[in-house]
Protein backbone atom coordinates (compact mmCIF):
# COMPACT_ATOMS: atom_id res chain seq x y z
CA UNK A 1 0.00 0.00 0.00
CA UNK A 2 2.69 2.71 0.88
CA UNK A 3 5.76 1.95 -1.12
CA UNK A 4 9.07 3.23 0.71
CA UNK A 5 9.69 4.99 4.12
CA UNK A 6 12.21 7.31 5.44
CA UNK A 7 12.81 8.71 8.87
CA UNK A 8 11.82 11.94 10.40
CA UNK A 9 14.08 13.64 12.13
CA UNK A 10 14.35 15.78 15.52
CA UNK A 11 13.31 19.06 15.40
CA UNK A 12 10.92 18.46 12.51
CA UNK A 13 8.02 18.04 14.37
CA UNK A 14 6.90 20.24 17.25
CA UNK A 15 4.09 19.87 19.84
CA UNK A 16 2.12 22.83 21.26
CA UNK A 17 0.02 22.26 24.71
CA UNK A 18 -3.24 24.22 24.05
CA UNK A 19 -6.84 24.44 26.20
CA UNK A 20 -10.33 24.99 25.07
CA UNK A 21 -13.64 24.51 26.28
CA UNK A 22 -16.14 21.59 25.50
CA UNK A 23 -20.29 22.45 24.41
CA UNK A 24 -21.18 22.24 28.33
CA UNK A 25 -17.92 24.33 29.28
CA UNK A 26 -15.40 21.95 30.23
CA UNK A 27 -12.38 22.87 29.57
CA UNK A 28 -10.20 19.79 27.91
CA UNK A 29 -6.62 20.04 27.46
CA UNK A 30 -4.81 18.92 24.39
CA UNK A 31 -1.22 18.69 22.17
CA UNK A 32 -1.33 19.68 18.58
CA UNK A 33 1.68 17.72 17.09
CA UNK A 34 2.39 19.54 13.61
CA UNK A 35 5.41 20.33 11.55
CA UNK A 36 4.61 24.21 11.35
CA UNK A 37 2.03 24.23 8.32
CA UNK A 38 -1.24 24.47 11.35
CA UNK A 39 -3.12 26.58 8.26
CA UNK A 40 -2.50 24.37 5.29
CA UNK A 41 -2.41 20.56 6.04
CA UNK A 42 -5.22 18.58 7.04
CA UNK A 43 -6.31 18.00 10.37
CA UNK A 44 -6.63 14.46 12.37
CA UNK A 45 -8.33 14.69 16.08
CA UNK A 46 -7.19 11.38 17.83
CA UNK A 47 -9.49 10.82 21.10
CA UNK A 48 -8.10 8.84 23.85
CA UNK A 49 -8.95 5.56 24.80
CA UNK A 50 -10.65 4.75 28.29
CA UNK A 51 -8.58 5.08 31.28
CA UNK A 52 -5.63 6.46 29.04
CA UNK A 53 -4.62 10.26 28.41
CA UNK A 54 -3.56 12.40 24.84
CA UNK A 55 0.04 10.72 26.29
CA UNK A 56 -1.10 7.16 25.11
CA UNK A 57 -1.73 8.47 21.59
CA UNK A 58 1.79 10.07 21.08
CA UNK A 59 3.39 7.68 18.26
CA UNK A 60 0.64 7.39 16.53
CA UNK A 61 0.02 11.31 16.31
CA UNK A 62 4.13 11.56 15.33
CA UNK A 63 3.56 8.98 12.93
CA UNK A 64 0.84 11.23 11.46
CA UNK A 65 2.38 14.57 11.79
CA UNK A 66 5.34 12.94 10.14
CA UNK A 67 3.57 12.36 7.43
CA UNK A 68 2.07 15.84 6.53
CA UNK A 69 -0.96 15.56 9.03
CA UNK A 70 -2.26 18.41 12.01
CA UNK A 71 -2.79 16.12 14.94
CA UNK A 72 -5.09 17.01 18.15
CA UNK A 73 -5.42 14.32 20.55
CA UNK A 74 -6.58 15.22 23.85
CA UNK A 75 -7.52 14.56 27.27
CA UNK A 76 -11.62 13.70 27.73
CA UNK A 77 -13.54 15.56 30.28
CA UNK A 78 -14.33 14.10 33.59
CA UNK A 79 -11.18 11.60 32.88
CA UNK A 80 -8.01 11.42 33.37
CA UNK A 81 -5.30 13.69 32.35
CA UNK A 82 -5.40 17.25 32.56
CA UNK A 83 -8.58 18.16 31.08
CA UNK A 84 -11.54 19.49 33.55
CA UNK A 85 -13.94 17.47 35.24
CA UNK A 86 -14.24 14.31 37.83
CA UNK A 87 -13.84 10.66 36.85
CA UNK A 88 -16.53 9.82 39.46
CA UNK A 89 -18.66 11.87 36.49
CA UNK A 90 -17.54 10.20 32.98
CA UNK A 91 -20.08 9.36 30.85
CA UNK A 92 -20.11 8.52 27.68
CA UNK A 93 -22.48 11.62 25.78
CA UNK A 94 -19.82 14.00 27.47
CA UNK A 95 -16.77 12.05 25.63
CA UNK A 96 -19.59 13.15 21.96
CA UNK A 97 -19.60 16.34 23.51
CA UNK A 98 -15.65 16.54 24.14
CA UNK A 99 -15.06 15.70 20.53
CA UNK A 100 -17.32 17.87 19.12
CA UNK A 101 -15.42 20.72 21.10
CA UNK A 102 -12.37 19.75 19.32
CA UNK A 103 -14.12 20.00 16.13
CA UNK A 104 -15.21 23.61 17.06
CA UNK A 105 -11.69 24.31 18.50
CA UNK A 106 -9.98 23.33 15.14
CA UNK A 107 -12.87 25.31 13.35
CA UNK A 108 -12.77 28.57 14.99
CA UNK A 109 -8.76 28.75 16.02
CA UNK A 110 -7.26 27.05 13.07
CA UNK A 111 -9.73 27.40 10.52
CA UNK A 112 -9.67 23.74 9.64
CA UNK A 113 -13.31 22.89 8.79
CA UNK A 114 -13.13 19.10 8.42
CA UNK A 115 -11.08 16.38 10.04
CA UNK A 116 -10.44 12.90 10.17
CA UNK A 117 -11.71 11.39 13.82
CA UNK A 118 -9.20 8.31 15.21
CA UNK A 119 -10.56 6.53 18.08
CA UNK A 120 -9.75 3.32 20.02
CA UNK A 121 -12.25 1.24 22.10
CA UNK A 122 -14.52 2.33 24.07
CA UNK A 123 -14.21 6.28 22.80
CA UNK A 124 -14.62 4.49 19.11
CA UNK A 125 -18.19 4.10 20.74
CA UNK A 126 -18.39 7.99 21.20
CA UNK A 127 -16.79 8.85 17.72
CA UNK A 128 -19.75 7.13 15.80
CA UNK A 129 -22.28 9.39 17.70
CA UNK A 130 -20.69 11.87 16.85
CA UNK A 131 -19.62 11.38 13.15
CA UNK A 132 -23.12 10.57 12.56
CA UNK A 133 -24.36 14.07 14.00
CA UNK A 134 -21.41 16.71 12.99
CA UNK A 135 -20.97 16.67 9.15
CA UNK A 136 -17.52 18.21 9.76
CA UNK A 137 -15.78 14.68 10.73
CA UNK A 138 -14.69 13.60 6.86
CA UNK A 139 -13.60 10.01 7.39
CA UNK A 140 -13.77 7.59 11.36
CA UNK A 141 -11.16 5.47 12.11
CA UNK A 142 -12.08 2.89 14.58
CA UNK A 143 -9.29 0.57 16.46
CA UNK A 144 -10.96 -2.38 18.25
CA UNK A 145 -14.07 0.13 18.72
CA UNK A 146 -16.39 -0.86 21.16
CA UNK A 147 -20.09 -1.36 19.32
CA UNK A 148 -21.88 -3.21 21.94
CA UNK A 149 -20.92 -2.22 26.07
CA UNK A 150 -23.73 -3.76 27.13
CA UNK A 151 -22.29 -7.20 25.73
CA UNK A 152 -18.42 -5.87 26.33
CA UNK A 153 -19.06 -5.34 29.88
CA UNK A 154 -20.97 -8.48 30.19
CA UNK A 155 -17.48 -10.39 28.69
CA UNK A 156 -15.47 -8.24 31.16
CA UNK A 157 -17.13 -8.89 34.38
CA UNK A 158 -18.95 -12.09 33.21
CA UNK A 159 -22.24 -10.10 34.50
CA UNK A 160 -24.56 -8.30 32.83
CA UNK A 161 -24.61 -4.88 34.36
CA UNK A 162 -26.23 -3.12 32.10
CA UNK A 163 -29.40 -5.61 32.00
CA UNK A 164 -29.22 -5.72 35.87
CA UNK A 165 -29.21 -1.82 35.64
CA UNK A 166 -32.38 -1.62 33.14
CA UNK A 167 -33.67 -4.29 35.71
CA UNK A 168 -33.73 -1.77 38.40
CA UNK A 169 -30.52 -2.33 40.63
CA UNK A 170 -28.65 0.66 41.75
CA UNK A 171 -25.25 0.94 40.62
CA UNK A 172 -23.67 3.48 42.72
CA UNK A 173 -20.21 4.29 43.35
CA UNK A 174 -18.84 1.49 41.24
CA UNK A 175 -15.54 0.04 39.71
CA UNK A 176 -15.84 0.56 35.74
CA UNK A 177 -12.99 -1.22 34.13
CA UNK A 178 -10.43 -0.01 36.95
CA UNK A 179 -11.94 3.08 37.69
CA UNK A 180 -14.46 4.29 40.58
CA UNK A 181 -17.22 5.83 38.52
CA UNK A 182 -20.94 7.02 39.78
CA UNK A 183 -22.95 3.90 37.90
CA UNK A 184 -26.07 5.75 37.82
CA UNK A 185 -24.49 8.89 36.05
CA UNK A 186 -22.58 6.44 33.72
CA UNK A 187 -25.25 3.89 33.28
CA UNK A 188 -28.32 6.06 32.86
CA UNK A 189 -26.72 8.46 30.34
CA UNK A 190 -25.66 5.67 28.39
CA UNK A 191 -28.91 4.36 28.00
CA UNK A 192 -30.67 7.27 27.96
CA UNK A 193 -28.80 8.09 24.75
CA UNK A 194 -28.89 4.66 23.31
CA UNK A 195 -25.46 3.73 23.58
CA UNK A 196 -25.18 1.33 25.69
CA UNK A 197 -26.19 -1.91 23.20
CA UNK A 198 -25.86 -2.61 19.61
CA UNK A 199 -28.72 -1.35 18.12
CA UNK A 200 -27.99 2.54 19.08
CA UNK A 201 -24.41 1.89 17.18
CA UNK A 202 -26.00 0.01 14.09
CA UNK A 203 -28.35 3.56 13.97
CA UNK A 204 -25.13 5.50 14.47
CA UNK A 205 -23.55 3.90 12.08
CA UNK A 206 -26.08 3.08 9.25
CA UNK A 207 -26.04 6.91 9.67
CA UNK A 208 -22.63 8.02 8.56
CA UNK A 209 -22.51 9.99 5.64
CA UNK A 210 -18.90 9.43 5.60
CA UNK A 211 -16.21 6.26 4.70
CA UNK A 212 -15.74 4.07 8.19
CA UNK A 213 -12.43 2.06 8.93
CA UNK A 214 -12.46 -0.21 11.42
CA UNK A 215 -9.60 -2.02 12.46
CA UNK A 216 -10.54 -5.51 14.52
CA UNK A 217 -7.80 -7.41 16.57
CA UNK A 218 -8.33 -11.13 15.37
CA UNK A 219 -7.45 -12.26 19.51
CA UNK A 220 -9.66 -9.53 21.05
CA UNK A 221 -11.43 -10.97 23.73
CA UNK A 222 -13.44 -7.82 24.55
CA UNK A 223 -15.73 -7.04 21.26
CA UNK A 224 -17.36 -9.92 19.36
CA UNK A 225 -16.35 -9.96 15.64
CA UNK A 226 -20.26 -11.29 14.94
CA UNK A 227 -21.04 -6.98 16.13
CA UNK A 228 -18.79 -5.83 14.35
CA UNK A 229 -20.30 -7.36 11.36
CA UNK A 230 -23.93 -6.74 12.91
CA UNK A 231 -22.72 -3.00 13.36
CA UNK A 232 -21.59 -2.11 10.23
CA UNK A 233 -23.57 -4.17 7.99
CA UNK A 234 -26.26 -1.18 6.70
CA UNK A 235 -23.21 0.91 6.00
CA UNK A 236 -21.97 0.48 2.49
CA UNK A 237 -18.85 2.88 3.22
CA UNK A 238 -16.90 0.79 5.66
CA UNK A 239 -14.05 -0.68 5.53
CA UNK A 240 -12.98 -4.07 7.89
CA UNK A 241 -9.70 -4.99 8.34
CA UNK A 242 -8.43 -7.70 10.58
CA UNK A 243 -5.34 -7.36 12.38
CA UNK A 244 -3.45 -10.38 12.96
CA UNK A 245 -1.81 -11.04 16.08
CA UNK A 246 -4.01 -8.20 17.71
CA UNK A 247 -5.41 -8.31 21.12
CA UNK A 248 -8.07 -5.72 22.27
CA UNK A 249 -5.04 -3.37 23.18
CA UNK A 250 -3.53 -3.31 19.41
CA UNK A 251 -0.19 -1.90 20.63
CA UNK A 252 0.50 -4.87 22.99
CA UNK A 253 2.34 -6.31 19.54
CA UNK A 254 3.99 -3.87 18.59
CA UNK A 255 4.62 -5.04 15.05
CA UNK A 256 1.02 -5.65 14.74
CA UNK A 257 0.35 -1.68 16.28
CA UNK A 258 3.12 -0.42 13.09
CA UNK A 259 1.32 -1.78 10.78
CA UNK A 260 -1.83 0.18 11.91
CA UNK A 261 -0.10 2.96 12.33
CA UNK A 262 1.03 2.91 9.01
CA UNK A 263 -2.11 1.81 7.62
CA UNK A 264 -3.96 4.83 9.56
CA UNK A 265 -1.66 7.52 7.94
CA UNK A 266 -2.77 5.88 4.35
CA UNK A 267 -6.38 6.12 5.14
CA UNK A 268 -6.05 10.10 6.97
CA UNK A 269 -3.97 10.76 3.78
CA UNK A 270 -6.15 9.26 1.47
CA UNK A 271 -8.76 11.35 2.82
CA UNK A 272 -10.86 13.90 0.00
CA UNK A 273 -9.20 16.95 1.72
CA UNK A 274 -5.59 16.21 0.76
CA UNK A 275 -5.82 14.70 -3.00
CA UNK A 276 -2.90 12.50 -4.17
CA UNK A 277 -0.89 12.19 -0.79
CA UNK A 278 -2.29 8.69 -0.23
CA UNK A 279 0.32 7.71 -2.49
CA UNK A 280 3.62 9.80 -1.27
CA UNK A 281 6.10 7.68 0.55
CA UNK A 282 5.27 7.10 4.08
CA UNK A 283 7.58 8.56 6.96
CA UNK A 284 8.67 6.95 10.34
CA UNK A 285 8.75 9.15 13.48
CA UNK A 286 12.79 8.94 14.63
CA UNK A 287 11.99 6.86 18.06
CA UNK A 288 14.07 9.47 19.57
CA UNK A 289 11.42 12.29 19.39
CA UNK A 290 8.74 10.02 20.13
CA UNK A 291 10.94 9.25 23.64
CA UNK A 292 12.09 12.33 24.30
CA UNK A 293 8.80 13.85 23.88
CA UNK A 294 7.04 10.97 25.65
CA UNK A 295 9.59 11.80 28.70
CA UNK A 296 8.38 15.51 28.69
CA UNK A 297 4.37 14.70 28.88
CA UNK A 298 5.51 12.01 31.49
CA UNK A 299 6.95 14.89 33.53
CA UNK A 300 4.36 17.24 32.87
CA UNK A 301 1.80 14.93 33.93
CA UNK A 302 3.51 13.74 37.04
CA UNK A 303 4.14 17.46 38.15
CA UNK A 304 0.23 17.43 37.93
CA UNK A 305 -1.11 14.44 39.68
CA UNK A 306 -0.70 13.89 43.26
CA UNK A 307 -1.16 9.94 43.88
CA UNK A 308 -3.63 9.23 47.00
CA UNK A 309 -1.95 7.04 49.51
CA UNK A 310 0.94 5.07 50.38
CA UNK A 311 2.91 2.96 48.43
CA UNK A 312 2.58 0.61 51.34
CA UNK A 313 -1.38 1.12 51.14
CA UNK A 314 -1.52 0.36 47.72
CA UNK A 315 0.72 -2.56 47.41
CA UNK A 316 -1.14 -4.31 50.76
CA UNK A 317 -4.54 -3.62 49.01
CA UNK A 318 -3.41 -5.47 45.70
CA UNK A 319 -1.28 -8.06 46.85
CA UNK A 320 -4.17 -8.85 48.84
CA UNK A 321 -6.04 -9.52 45.78
CA UNK A 322 -3.17 -11.78 43.90
CA UNK A 323 -4.24 -15.10 45.51
CA UNK A 324 -6.09 -15.71 42.21
CA UNK A 325 -2.79 -15.23 40.38
CA UNK A 326 -1.40 -17.55 41.78
CA UNK A 327 -3.85 -20.41 40.53
CA UNK A 328 -3.48 -19.15 36.69
CA UNK A 329 -1.43 -21.45 34.48
CA UNK A 330 -0.15 -17.79 32.47
CA UNK A 331 1.15 -16.96 35.90
CA UNK A 332 2.69 -20.67 37.20
CA UNK A 333 4.19 -21.15 34.13
CA UNK A 334 5.98 -17.20 34.77
CA UNK A 335 7.27 -18.12 38.00
CA UNK A 336 8.51 -21.73 36.27
CA UNK A 337 10.42 -20.00 33.62
CA UNK A 338 12.18 -17.46 37.00
CA UNK A 339 12.83 -20.92 38.42
CA UNK A 340 14.67 -22.76 35.27
CA UNK A 341 16.23 -19.19 34.63
CA UNK A 342 17.83 -19.27 38.51
CA UNK A 343 19.43 -22.47 37.87
CA UNK A 344 18.62 -23.53 41.99
CA UNK A 345 21.28 -25.60 42.98
CA UNK A 346 21.89 -26.68 46.53
CA UNK A 347 23.92 -24.23 48.72
CA UNK A 348 22.98 -21.56 46.20
CA UNK A 349 21.69 -18.35 48.27
CA UNK A 350 18.61 -16.24 46.90
CA UNK A 351 17.35 -13.02 47.17
CA UNK A 352 14.11 -12.38 45.91
CA UNK A 353 13.86 -8.26 45.47
CA UNK A 354 10.15 -7.61 46.10
CA UNK A 355 9.15 -10.91 46.95
CA UNK A 356 5.09 -9.74 47.38
CA UNK A 357 3.34 -13.22 48.30
CA UNK A 358 6.65 -15.07 47.89
CA UNK A 359 5.45 -17.16 45.23
CA UNK A 360 9.27 -17.22 43.23
CA UNK A 361 10.34 -18.36 47.20
CA UNK A 362 7.91 -21.19 47.04
CA UNK A 363 9.46 -22.46 44.04
CA UNK A 364 12.74 -22.21 45.54
CA UNK A 365 11.91 -23.89 48.51
CA UNK A 366 10.12 -26.76 46.52
CA UNK A 367 13.03 -26.97 44.50
CA UNK A 368 15.29 -27.63 47.56
CA UNK A 369 13.21 -30.12 48.89
CA UNK A 370 12.72 -31.52 45.69
CA UNK A 371 16.66 -32.07 45.37
CA UNK A 372 17.05 -33.07 49.05
CA UNK A 373 14.34 -35.94 48.20
CA UNK A 374 12.15 -35.05 51.36
CA UNK A 375 8.80 -33.01 51.72
CA UNK A 376 9.88 -31.39 55.13
CA UNK A 377 12.84 -29.65 56.95
CA UNK A 378 14.05 -28.43 60.00
CA UNK A 379 17.59 -27.38 59.46
CA UNK A 380 18.12 -25.91 56.16
CA UNK A 381 20.93 -24.13 55.28
CA UNK A 382 20.25 -20.42 54.62
CA UNK A 383 18.55 -20.56 50.80
CA UNK A 384 16.16 -17.77 50.71
CA UNK A 385 15.64 -13.91 51.50
CA UNK A 386 12.76 -11.77 50.84
CA UNK A 387 12.57 -8.33 51.13
CA UNK A 388 9.08 -6.48 50.23
CA UNK A 389 7.58 -3.07 51.19
CA UNK A 390 4.64 -4.65 52.67
CA UNK A 391 4.49 -7.09 55.65
CA UNK A 392 1.31 -8.13 54.32
CA UNK A 393 3.46 -9.45 51.51
CA UNK A 394 5.93 -11.02 53.69
CA UNK A 395 3.40 -12.51 55.74
CA UNK A 396 1.97 -14.34 53.31
CA UNK A 397 5.21 -15.40 52.16
CA UNK A 398 6.36 -17.03 55.43
CA UNK A 399 2.68 -18.58 55.23
CA UNK A 400 3.36 -20.27 51.89
CA UNK A 401 6.73 -20.89 53.05
CA UNK A 402 5.99 -22.32 56.01
CA UNK A 403 3.20 -24.52 55.04
CA UNK A 404 5.45 -25.80 52.21
CA UNK A 405 8.00 -26.89 54.70
CA UNK A 406 5.96 -28.70 56.79
CA UNK A 407 4.85 -25.83 59.20
CA UNK A 408 1.54 -26.99 61.04
CA UNK A 409 -1.35 -25.11 59.49
CA UNK A 410 -2.53 -24.01 62.89
CA UNK A 411 0.27 -21.89 62.44
CA UNK A 412 0.22 -20.43 59.23
CA UNK A 413 2.53 -17.03 59.70
CA UNK A 414 5.56 -18.64 61.92
CA UNK A 415 8.14 -16.92 63.43
CA UNK A 416 10.94 -18.37 61.79
CA UNK A 417 11.68 -20.71 59.43
CA UNK A 418 14.40 -22.72 58.11
CA UNK A 419 16.84 -21.48 55.63
CA UNK A 420 14.56 -18.24 55.54
CA UNK A 421 14.91 -15.11 56.02
CA UNK A 422 12.25 -11.84 55.45
CA UNK A 423 13.06 -8.24 55.47
CA UNK A 424 10.37 -5.62 54.71
CA UNK A 425 12.67 -2.60 53.08
CA UNK A 426 11.54 0.27 50.76
CA UNK A 427 13.78 0.38 47.30
CA UNK A 428 12.91 4.14 47.55
CA UNK A 429 14.97 4.83 50.04
CA UNK A 430 18.50 3.09 49.84
CA UNK A 431 20.56 5.41 51.52
CA UNK A 432 21.61 4.73 54.62
CA UNK A 433 22.79 7.19 57.82
CA UNK A 434 25.96 8.23 55.35
CA UNK A 435 24.03 9.10 52.34
CA UNK A 436 25.85 6.15 50.75
CA UNK A 437 23.23 3.10 49.00
CA UNK A 438 22.43 0.01 51.27
CA UNK A 439 20.48 -2.98 50.96
CA UNK A 440 21.25 -4.88 54.06
CA UNK A 441 23.68 -7.28 52.97
CA UNK A 442 27.15 -7.32 52.83
CA UNK A 443 29.06 -6.94 49.10
CA UNK A 444 29.07 -10.24 47.16
CA UNK A 445 26.80 -12.53 49.14
CA UNK A 446 24.07 -14.01 46.75
CA UNK A 447 24.21 -16.29 44.30
CA UNK A 448 21.11 -15.78 42.37
CA UNK A 449 18.63 -12.49 42.59
CA UNK A 450 15.73 -12.03 41.61
CA UNK A 451 13.72 -9.08 41.00
CA UNK A 452 10.26 -10.05 39.52
CA UNK A 453 7.80 -7.49 38.66
CA UNK A 454 8.73 -4.68 40.57
CA UNK A 455 11.63 -2.37 38.67
CA UNK A 456 8.75 -0.91 37.07
CA UNK A 457 7.65 0.70 40.10
CA UNK A 458 9.95 2.50 41.74
CA UNK A 459 11.19 5.86 41.44
CA UNK A 460 15.02 5.25 40.72
CA UNK A 461 15.22 1.34 39.32
CA UNK A 462 18.62 2.42 38.83
CA UNK A 463 19.37 2.58 42.36
CA UNK A 464 18.39 -0.67 43.21
CA UNK A 465 19.88 -2.42 40.40
CA UNK A 466 23.30 -1.07 41.08
CA UNK A 467 22.58 -2.33 44.84
CA UNK A 468 22.12 -5.69 43.44
CA UNK A 469 24.72 -5.74 41.44
CA UNK A 470 27.22 -5.37 44.85
CA UNK A 471 25.37 -7.97 47.02
CA UNK A 472 25.52 -10.62 44.37
CA UNK A 473 28.31 -12.33 44.17
CA UNK A 474 30.72 -12.29 40.67
CA UNK A 475 29.31 -14.43 38.19
CA UNK A 476 25.93 -15.01 40.23
CA UNK A 477 22.46 -14.92 37.80
CA UNK A 478 19.97 -12.26 37.89
CA UNK A 479 16.42 -12.52 37.39
CA UNK A 480 14.83 -9.15 36.24
CA UNK A 481 11.05 -8.85 34.50
CA UNK A 482 9.06 -6.13 33.77
CA UNK A 483 5.18 -5.98 32.43
CA UNK A 484 5.59 -4.68 28.97
CA UNK A 485 4.38 -1.43 27.59
CA UNK A 486 0.89 -1.26 26.38
CA UNK A 487 0.38 -4.43 28.34
CA UNK A 488 -2.76 -6.04 27.92
CA UNK A 489 -3.89 -8.00 31.66
CA UNK A 490 -7.06 -8.82 30.11
CA UNK A 491 -5.63 -11.67 28.51
CA UNK A 492 -3.79 -13.33 31.70
CA UNK A 493 -7.64 -12.53 33.06
CA UNK A 494 -9.59 -14.45 30.09
CA UNK A 495 -7.39 -17.49 30.45
CA UNK A 496 -8.11 -18.16 34.44
CA UNK A 497 -11.96 -17.57 33.71
CA UNK A 498 -11.88 -20.06 31.32
CA UNK A 499 -10.03 -22.65 33.19
CA UNK A 500 -12.06 -24.75 35.97
CA UNK A 501 -12.74 -21.78 38.11
CA UNK A 502 -15.30 -21.10 40.78
CA UNK A 503 -18.21 -17.88 41.26
CA UNK A 504 -15.67 -16.82 43.88
CA UNK A 505 -12.72 -17.62 42.14
CA UNK A 506 -14.28 -15.20 38.87
CA UNK A 507 -15.28 -12.70 41.61
CA UNK A 508 -11.46 -12.53 42.96
CA UNK A 509 -9.84 -12.34 39.24
CA UNK A 510 -12.20 -9.31 38.70
CA UNK A 511 -10.89 -7.91 41.80
CA UNK A 512 -7.53 -8.54 40.39
CA UNK A 513 -8.22 -6.83 37.34
CA UNK A 514 -9.44 -3.94 38.63
CA UNK A 515 -6.28 -3.79 40.31
CA UNK A 516 -4.51 -3.87 37.52
CA UNK A 517 -6.36 -0.67 36.37
CA UNK A 518 -4.71 1.11 39.05
CA UNK A 519 -1.44 -0.21 38.01
CA UNK A 520 -2.09 1.00 34.64
CA UNK A 521 -3.19 4.41 35.44
CA UNK A 522 -0.27 4.75 38.08
CA UNK A 523 1.91 4.40 35.14
CA UNK A 524 -0.32 6.68 32.58
CA UNK A 525 0.32 9.40 34.98
CA UNK A 526 3.83 8.60 34.95
CA UNK A 527 3.85 7.17 38.60
CA UNK A 528 5.40 3.46 37.08
CA UNK A 529 7.15 3.05 34.05
CA UNK A 530 6.87 -0.33 31.90
CA UNK A 531 10.43 -1.62 30.31
CA UNK A 532 10.17 -2.98 26.77
CA UNK A 533 13.07 -5.86 26.35
CA UNK A 534 15.43 -3.14 25.03
CA UNK A 535 14.72 -0.66 28.03
CA UNK A 536 15.23 -3.41 30.66
CA UNK A 537 18.31 -4.91 29.16
CA UNK A 538 20.05 -1.08 28.90
CA UNK A 539 18.85 -0.90 32.49
CA UNK A 540 20.94 -4.19 33.64
CA UNK A 541 24.17 -3.46 31.29
CA UNK A 542 24.15 0.21 32.89
CA UNK A 543 24.09 -1.13 36.15
CA UNK A 544 27.15 -3.51 35.56
CA UNK A 545 25.16 -6.89 34.50
CA UNK A 546 25.99 -8.61 31.48
CA UNK A 547 22.93 -9.59 29.68
CA UNK A 548 21.96 -13.04 28.76
CA UNK A 549 18.68 -13.61 27.24
CA UNK A 550 15.45 -12.17 27.22
CA UNK A 551 12.11 -14.10 27.42
CA UNK A 552 7.70 -12.87 26.92
CA UNK A 553 5.99 -14.81 29.64
CA UNK A 554 3.05 -14.43 31.75
CA UNK A 555 0.66 -14.81 28.51
CA UNK A 556 2.89 -12.63 26.76
CA UNK A 557 2.96 -9.48 28.82
CA UNK A 558 5.99 -9.95 30.70
CA UNK A 559 9.43 -9.27 29.54
CA UNK A 560 11.72 -11.73 31.48
CA UNK A 561 15.66 -10.85 31.09
CA UNK A 562 18.36 -13.63 32.51
CA UNK A 563 21.49 -11.13 33.10
CA UNK A 564 24.82 -12.20 34.98
CA UNK A 565 27.16 -10.24 37.60
C1 LIG B 1 3.60 -6.83 41.11
S1 LIG B 1 4.17 -7.21 42.68
C2 LIG B 1 5.34 -8.49 42.31
C3 LIG B 1 5.53 -9.44 43.46
C4 LIG B 1 6.42 -10.63 43.17
N1 LIG B 1 7.79 -10.24 42.96
C5 LIG B 1 5.88 -11.42 42.01
O1 LIG B 1 6.51 -11.44 40.96
O2 LIG B 1 4.83 -12.03 42.13
C6 LIG B 1 5.20 -5.85 43.07
C7 LIG B 1 5.88 -5.98 44.40
O3 LIG B 1 6.82 -4.91 44.53
C8 LIG B 1 6.78 -4.47 45.87
N2 LIG B 1 7.24 -3.08 45.91
C9 LIG B 1 6.69 -2.02 45.26
N3 LIG B 1 7.36 -0.89 45.58
C10 LIG B 1 8.35 -1.25 46.44
C11 LIG B 1 9.35 -0.53 47.14
N4 LIG B 1 9.44 0.80 47.03
N5 LIG B 1 10.19 -1.22 47.94
C12 LIG B 1 10.08 -2.55 48.09
N6 LIG B 1 9.15 -3.29 47.45
C13 LIG B 1 8.29 -2.65 46.64
C14 LIG B 1 5.31 -4.58 46.24
O4 LIG B 1 5.09 -4.58 47.63
C15 LIG B 1 4.92 -5.89 45.57
O5 LIG B 1 5.12 -6.96 46.42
Amino acid sequence: MIADSSHVHAGQIRTDFVSFSNRTGLRLAACLDHTGELRTRPWVIVAPKYGETKKNNLQLAYYLAANGLNVLRFDQSNHIGESEGRMQDFALPGVVDDIIGCLDYLEQEQGAPRAVLVSNSLSARCAFRAAARDARISKLISVAGVVNMQATLREVYREDIFGTYLEGRHWGLTDILGFDINGEIFLGTAVEAGMHDLSGTVADIAGLRVPLVYFYGMSDAWISYDDVRRATAGQPRSHLIAVEGAMHEVRENPRAAEDVFRQIVWFSRSDAAYPGAGQAPLQIPDKKIVIAQNRQERERMRRSETPVGTETDFWSGYLEKYSVLEKSDDYRAYIELLGRLCAFRPGALILDAGCGNGMFGLWVVREALRQRRVTTVTNLPSLYVGLDLTERGLNDAMGHHGRALGQSLADPVPKALPGTGYAQFDFNDLTDAAGTPRLPFADNTFDVVCCSLVLSYLKRPHALLQELRRVARPGAVVVLSSMKPHCDMSVIYRDFITQQVTETEVESARDLLRAAGKIRLKEEIGHYAFFSDTELAALAAEAGFTVHESFNSLGQQAIVIKAQK
